[in-house]
């Protein structure tokens, strides 16, 4: 063996569940057990062909074949864990299926109690409003800036939780989202500061931010800043598969890891995939190998890359990093003069084959993903001089539909007592003026338009053009 084989094979990242997996498949046994399918037998053929017999084979849950346990975390899941809390520089990860949606759910389940006032922004994901309906937490709204021109919520600034934290006394958590789904960051170190002069925990729905910790170019990751845990879905932007995400506490954390802990059992299937865990494993893995660092580094350039094209451009513009607040230089909103970001999304999908990630009332939001070549971005900017040059233009109905709810709640009841209330469907046209029983927060962004206990008003009713009937406070 030659020096660079050693050298190689000594820098090899470890991933245990990938390597019990594949253990077990080259060890196959006669299976009496769940899943039904046996290896891809017991289903349709198609289906088959389409995944994959090696996938169907692997498909297995953590009750077999020597692969661990998620809940208690032992075996190779334990061992995972341990390396991604290393990874993330957690004092404790915990996979999760069923997406970020299951840790915040585990923290507001596990930490919060009813009656207890949780400091959060009013464009939180609805995972964290299901959480609350769960534990009977209540929100106090956070209002983050607003930038009008591109139709998106802007930052959390720490004068606002500061002013918070010392005009309420009864705040038990704070949890900010950050960054925004359109890359915008908050100030996490001043927050966090914030938050241990009041000796109140302070949680960070970093959902879109898990690759932050391996590239010094990206924003500072928020358990270097002080927050006492974070959710990062790996599934969005670290390679692993959909569903997939963890949770991660930090060191000095003041949380209560094993109530977490409890919650996360309570919450979580019992058939855990074990496939959903390996990819876990696997995209860990990969942030951490040479190969993965490279992806990252490619996702960055190539998102300067495509900035720099789209400064060229007359009516495209992006959201650029340098506006005056931070963002994650890798997701790229952008808009065009005199097209809603509807009708832009719906330009580069018809004609040209191009699918983004979502798109709102102004504009729309490009991943530049760790998966992405040089030759995607070089297509997209061709579409995009195509657009530029060419004299599109809106159309009446995507203008008259709003997407990115950006409205000051009137709360006249408790979420909680709200959503357990006698409620009744009423004809939209005829809820003004009543009080919502429902989340309306669709996906994507899962910002709320209307939340249980919330007043409707006319403010609301462009956003609710897909809703014939909502269901009211009777
Ligand atoms: C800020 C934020 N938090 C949490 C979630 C939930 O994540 P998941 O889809 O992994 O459950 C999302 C999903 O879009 C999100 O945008």
């Amino acid at each position: 063996m030659t020096n660079v084989t050693k050298n190689n094979k000594a820098l090899k990242v470890k991933a245990p569940i990938v390597e019990a997996l594949k253990l077990a498949y080259e060890n196959p046994t006669y299976q009496f057990h769940i899943p039904g399918h046996t290896k891809g037998n017991g289903t349709l053929t198609d289906f088959k062909k389409l995944i994959g017999a090696k996938a169907l084979s692997v498909d297995t849950t953590d009750e077999f074949d020597n692969l661990g346990t998620l809940h208690p975390a032992t075996g190779p899941i334990k061992e995972a864990q341990e390396l991604a809390a290393k990874a993330f520089g957690a004092k404790k990860t915990f996979f999760l299926l069923n997406g970020s949606t299951a840790g915040n759910l585990a923290i507001a389940m596990g930490l919060t109690k009813k009656g207890q006032r949780i400091l959060t922004n009013r464009n939180c994901h609805r995972s964290i409003l299901t959480g609350m309906i769960i534990s009977g937490a209540e929100p106090l709204w956070l209002v983050p800036k607003r930038f009008d021109d591109w139709g998106i919520w802007g930052n959390v600034t720490p004068e606002s939780v500061e002013e918070a934290l010392s005009t309420h006394n009864d705040i038990s958590m704070v949890w900010i989202t950050n960054p925004t789904y359109e890359g915008v960051v908050s100030d996490i170190k001043s927050i966090s500061k914030i938050c241990k002069k009041y000796n109140v925990p302070l949680v960070v729905d970093e959902a879109h931010a898990c690759l932050w910790n391996f590239n010094k170019h990206l924003p500072t990751p928020a358990l270097q800043l002080g927050a006492d845990a974070v959710v990062h879905s790996l599934h969005k932007t670290g390679g692993s598969m959909s569903q997939s995400s963890m949770l991660h506490i930090a060191e000095n954390s003041m949380l209560d890891v094993a109530a977490v802990e409890k919650a996360l059992k309570l919450l979580h299937t019992t058939s855990p995939s074990l496939i959903l865990l390996a990819s876990l494993d696997a995209a860990r893995a990969n942030l951490e190998s040479q190969k993965g660092k490279r992806q990252i580094e490619r996702a960055i350039q190539n998102a300067k890359y495509l900035r720099r094209e789209i400064e060229q451009m007359e009516h495209i513009h992006d959201l650029k990093p340098d506006f005056g607040y931070m963002t994650d230089v890798t997701k790229i909103f952008i808009r065009a003069d005199g097209l809603s970001g509807k009708r832009l999304e719906s330009i580069l999908e018809i004609e040209f084959g191009i699918e983004v990630e979502s798109a709102s009332d102004a504009g729309l939001l490009l991943l530049s993903n760790l998966g992405n070549t040089r030759s995607d971005m070089e297509y997209l900017v061709k579409c995009l001089q195509k657009i530029d040059k060419s004299h599109y233009s809106d159309i009446y109905y995507m203008e008259n539909k709003k997407h990115m709810p950006m409205l000051t709640p009137i709360i006249k009841m408790s979420l909680r007592e709200a959503f357990y209330s006698e409620k009744e469907t009423i004809p939209k046209d005829l809820a003004v003026g009543r009080i919502s029983a429902e989340v309306i927060a669709e996906c994507p962004p899962g910002i709320a338009v209307l939340l249980p206990g919330e007043l409707i008003t006319e403010e609301h009713l462009p956003y609710l053009t897909d809703y014939d009937f909502i269901e009211v406070i009777k």
